[in-house]
């Protein structure tokens, strides 16, 4: 069988869906692999390493995906009113593997079921360990966590490190990271070890431990409330009005004191919690930094704007696109590596065949489209108006 990996088109994107060393993984499995030119160009994988690794490097998209029978991507392919019918290219039973993001591109999945596409999504690979490999949400919070601080340092006038010199001394910096799942922790891991006094927050009390183990300090309001406001799954809940109030009067208290705040609290399926009112900015030192990592869920942070830097108040907040594409290398390389991960699991041991069991619970977790239909129970109503 073939497997295509076609350059990305939109905005923002950087990244690759393959890289060489993924590429040598799917030949050894003996599938075909097709990549188009200039595919891993803005992630440094030159087509020539594609080629030594054993790809055939096409010229365009058209031919790239014409046979394919896999087709691997990062984000999902435009569809004609985007500009660029890259769904037009797909083959009639190909299956298409990337981040599809369901929930917001809903009308994508009767396209894909009426051209025959098998469409699994890769954000919904279920948080189960034997899924690990294949969490591409972990592994690209975790590099947008680490490229948060840095994004927040290029924009700080001041250092995060204490420094004592003959001149006198620098202060260390504060950093406040709201939310301390996968983002947040690898932002304060990233802070401290750049010499910041750190804490952070979360509405889930198991949280704690984890900041705690990082050297940060854990601040919460602690409620009945807190007790349930884990999902099954690990995620955070939508919280009352009551406790939102508690909540903003801690935080209104503590983000006085900082120097840089990194927003990073979502809840899946709803907005981003609205965590920084523009009265907290005002509290802010001149000169103090966000980074919203929200922002393109509507963001943590009030006035933040998906795509640019502004200025506030004296206080920048930054609400760059994108991130993990901002740290493209690595990126493209650990969503290669979950890919190869979920492909080996549906593939049959060699011969580069496909060979998928319908009832594995990852396969179920992630198949949007099947056999020219939406076969995911949580899509099958039709869209609304
Ligand atoms: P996420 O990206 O959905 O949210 C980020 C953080 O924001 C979470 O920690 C959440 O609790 C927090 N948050 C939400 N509302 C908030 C509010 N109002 N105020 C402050 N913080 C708020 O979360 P992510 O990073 O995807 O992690 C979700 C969970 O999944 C975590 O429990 C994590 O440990 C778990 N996980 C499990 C894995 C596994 O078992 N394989 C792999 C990765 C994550």
């Amino acid at each position: 069988m073939k497997i295509a990996i076609p350059k990305e088109r939109r905005a923002y994107e950087k990244r690759v869906a393959a890289t060489p060393d993924t590429v040598k993984k799917y030949r050894a499995m003996g599938y075909d692999v097709l990549v188009e030119a200039g595919a891993g160009a803005e992630a440094s994988y030159p087509d020539e390493q594609y080629a030594a690794a054993g790809a055939q490097v096409i010229a365009d998209a058209a031919m790239t995906l014409r046979d394919a029978d896999i087709v691997l991507k990062v984000q999902r392919p435009m569809n004609e009113g985007e500009g660029r019918n890259e769904m037009g290219l797909l083959k009639s039973g190909a299956v298409l593997i990337a981040m599809l993001n369901p929930y917001s591109a809903r009308g994508d999945l009767e396209t894909y079921g009426r051209i025959n596409v098998t469409a699994m999504s890769m954000e919904l690979v279920p948080r189960i360990t034997r899924a690990q490999a294949m969490d591409v949400l972990s592994s690209q919070s975790n590099l947008a966590g680490y490229k948060s601080i840095l994004d927040a340092a290029e924009q700080f006038g001041r250092a995060f490190p204490m420094m004592m010199t003959a001149a006198g001394t620098v202060p260390p910096a504060r950093v406040l990271v709201m939310g301390a799942g996968v983002a947040g922790l690898q932002a304060i891991a990233t802070a401290k070890r750049l010499g910041a006094i750190v804490s952070a927050t979360d509405v889930r009390p198991v949280a704690k431990e984890q900041v705690e183990s990082l050297g940060a300090t854990f601040v919460m309001v602690e409620s009945e409330e807190t007790k349930q406001a884990q999902t099954a799954g690990g995620y955070a809940k939508e919280m009352s009005e009551d406790y939102k109030r508690q909540q903003a009067a801690l935080i209104a208290e503590t983000i006085k004191k900082q120097d840089v705040v990194i927003c990073t609290a979502l809840i899946p399926g709803r907005a981003a919690p609205r965590l920084v009112t523009e009265d907290m900015l005002r509290s802010m030192k001149p000169g103090s930094v966000i980074v919203d990592l929200a922002v393109e869920q509507g963001g943590n942070c009030a006035l933040s704007e998906a795509g640019k830097v502004v200025e506030a108040f004296g206080v920048k907040i930054v609400g760059h696109r994108n991130v993990p594409s901002r740290i493209a290398v690595d990126a493209s390389s650990l969503y290669a590596r979950n890919l190869l991960s979920f492909v080996t699991l549906i593939s049959a041991k060699e011969g580069g065949q496909l060979s998928i069991n319908w009832d594995d619970e990852i396969v179920r977790a992630i198949t949007l489209t099947r056999n020219g239909g939406i076969v995911h129970p949580q899509f099958q109503q039709p869209t609304a108006a």
